[in-house]
């Protein structure tokens, strides 16, 4: 299994996770001169709905392409673009804005900006901002192709780089100049993932992670089959929190329409056959599996290569079903296993069912929940079943279940990673 980096170029971004997981953040948002700035409405808006404040700051350059009136009405605050501004009551812009700040994101990032922070240069409010900041800086390039593969750009990008700076991009694509090649800006939506992992703790940086999600489709014929009510929004929930805590996440994805999550490797599967061997696989690469699949435990013996058609007079058709192979318990048997992580959707007794489960399938936690309270909702209840007994959770937004589900993982997983970040 390869595990991809965090940025895949033409990925498709998850950003509605429906909770507030920016309330209480302050950044402060700075542009520069550059086309992608339009991309900036919608980054603003993004962050706005998340519950952060964001304090937007223009070069000069950067008005020329999206007005202060458009950035200030989307982020409901006065927006700075000069040093010389009278607002502050000790005409001193470039300290306080920073000290407000969480993190300073400088979106889109135009050559000469960057140039400019690699060598320390400050002579507008922005760059002074940047120079004078207490705070974490978060740089999101957009150029020309020619500019960006430019030695001089380059070696600006290492030095911010090597001074702490997080560079987020550019992509790879078609270019606002009619070119091709790398160097557009990220999408907003990803800009927004970006951030929103800024702010989590990496407690699972180094750590390879294998997930399964949603159902899995037993054909019957070309057209028909048998599946279950799975979503796959708890297993991809937990691809997200394992990405945004620094985890390398390779999600194995039955039949879902869910957009892939941010920095996470997808591949889809459709039968419990082709996600037992997509696990198998990925697994002698991965420190820890979290099985979240509702893998059928059935499929017919004999795919009718032909619609089976409906004749009147004829007998119902008849199945033969033969036996899936357990993927959970199959991995957990292994010499040398991953930290095994199970799902159990039960429809009663889940804690009869919940620790019975656990022991049959050989894995040291398993997480139950009742089927019909999770089953395609946005929140869930669960129990978490260990060697030392039960912790039941509270009722919670997937999303943010799902994150303390990837705390409670990373306290038990032996770690195999580097050293823990925050
Ligand atoms: O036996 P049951 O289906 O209730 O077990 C649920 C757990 O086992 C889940 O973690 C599920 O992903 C996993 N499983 C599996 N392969 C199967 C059936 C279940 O990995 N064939």
């Amino acid at each position: 299994m390869t595990f991809k980096t965090r940025l895949l170029p033409g990925a498709v971004f998850f950003c509605d996770g429906g909770i507030l997981e920016l309330a209480g953040k302050h950044l402060v948002l700075g542009l520069t001169g550059g086309i992608a700035c339009y991309k900036i409405a919608e980054l603003t808006r993004l962050l706005i709905k998340a519950g952060a404040t964001v304090q937007i700051v223009m070069t000069e350059a950067a008005t020329q392409f999206i007005t202060p009136v458009t950035m200030q009405a989307l982020s409901g605050r006065p927006v700075y673009t000069s040093q010389w501004d009278a607002r502050m009551p000790n005409n001193m812009p470039h300290i306080d804005l920073s000290r407000e700040a969480d993190v300073i994101v400088i979106a889109p990032a135009s050559t000469d900006f960057i140039a400019k922070i690699a060598h320390g240069r400050c002579d507008d409010l922005l760059s002074t901002l940047v120079i004078a900041r207490d705070c974490p800086l978060l740089v999101v390039p957009a150029m020309n192709r020619q500019m960006w593969q430019n030695p001089a750009t380059q070696r600006n990008v290492a030095q911010i780089r090597a001074d702490g700076v997080e560079v987020l991009g550019p992509d790879s694509g078609s270019q606002a100049c009619g070119e091709v090649g790398d160097g557009r800006m990220i999408e907003p939506e990803a800009a927004f993932e970006a951030i929103c992992a800024f702010f989590q703790p990496k407690i699972m940086r180094g750590q390879r992670v294998l997930i399964t999600a949603g159902p899995t489709f037993e054909p019957l014929d070309p057209v028909r089959g048998i599946t279950n009510r799975s979503s796959g929004k708890m297993g991809f929930a937990l691809a997200r929190a394992a990405a945004q805590a620094g985890a390398d996440v390779h999600l194995v994805a039955g039949p879902v329409s869910l957009p892939t999550p941010w920095g996470v490797y997808r591949e889809d599967v459709q039968t419990a056959q082709q996600m037992h061997d997509a696990v198998m696989a990925a697994t002698p690469d991965a420190d820890v599996f979290i099985a979240v699949a509702a893998v059928a435990d059935w499929r017919v013996d004999h795919v009718s290569e032909h619609k089976i058609k409906k004749a009147a007079g004829q007998p119902l058709p008849a199945f033969n079903f033969v036996e899936n192979p357990d993927i959970l318990a199959t991995v957990a048997k292994l010499s040398n296993p991953p930290y095994c992580v199970g799902f159990a959707a039960e429809s009663g007794d889940l804690q009869l069912n919940g620790m019975e489960k656990r022991k049959r399938k050989g894995v040291p936690l398993l997480i139950g929940n009742i089927g019909q309270l999770t089953f395609g909702r946005d929140d869930n209840e669960v129990v978490l079943f260990d060697e030392s007994g039960t912790t039941p959770l509270p009722r919670a937004d997937k999303q943010e279940l799902a994150r303390t589900l990837i705390a409670e993982i990373a306290k038990r997983a032996p770690r195999t990673g580097g050293p823990l970040l925050s």
